[in-house]
């Protein structure tokens, strides 16, 4: 049985999916919610479902990110993960800490990568004029959602649609799609899962 950790920042409604897939013959487990905001609401919302949960403030920690880093490793490490997921986490990690997880750590991204990385996504598919839009789950790299790619959902950009409409539409593809990849890549299986 392979060992999830999941890192939020905020609401954790793709946390909460992961979680809620790692039931029967899933082939993974989770072992620890951690949050870099001790105010995430994913974090009672981890709670309530039975999950270890941690929080590491980087405020407190200003422009040290390898103190930051080194205090979030802590729990990290005496949950002794096998994989490592990115959940609406929103700081940027260092070489470093993505070397410790090499080759089995993901991240959700709100855009059909390699468009959009980076915040701002809906907005920037909308000034854009795509047609399309979507998420994408991907192995995390040094490189800033840059690594290789292990699903994308697609939904249509309809016409009126806000940033707020779209980000909508494509979280409810997000609670498919991460799910899906996650039991994939678990069983050792990296071929990428395409949604839409
Ligand atoms: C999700 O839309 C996720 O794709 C995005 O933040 C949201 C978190 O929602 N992640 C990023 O923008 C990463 N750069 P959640 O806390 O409800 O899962």
């Amino acid at each position: 049985m392979k060992r999830v950790a999941i890192l939020i920042s905020g609401g954790g409604s793709n946390m909460v999916a992961l979680v809620r897939s790692m039931t029967g013959d899933h082939p993974a487990r989770p072992v620890l919610v951690a949050a870099n905001d001790p105010a995430a609401a994913g974090l009672a919302r981890a709670r309530e479902m039975g999950i270890p949960t941690a929080a590491v403030d980087h405020r407190a920690f200003g422009r040290d990110r390898a103190g930051f880093e080194a205090e979030l490793l802590k729990p990290l490490l005496a949950a002794a993960p096998d994989i490592l997921c990115l959940a609406g986490f929103m700081r940027v990690l260092s070489p470093e800490f993505v070397a410790r997880f090499a080759g089995r750590m993901l991240n959700i991204h709100p855009s059909l990568l390699p468009r959009y990385p980076g915040l701002h996504t809906h907005q920037r598919a909308l000034d854009a004029g795509d047609a399309q839009a979507g998420c994408t789950v991907h192995q995390v790299t040094a490189d800033l959602d840059a690594g290789p790619i292990l699903g994308q959902a697609r939904v249509p950009v309809l016409p009126g649609d806000s940033a707020a409409t779209l980000a909508a539409r494509i979280l409810a593809q997000e609670h498919l799609l991460y799910p899906a990849v996650l039991r994939r890549f678990a069983a050792g299986d990296r071929r990428p899962i395409l949604l839409g």
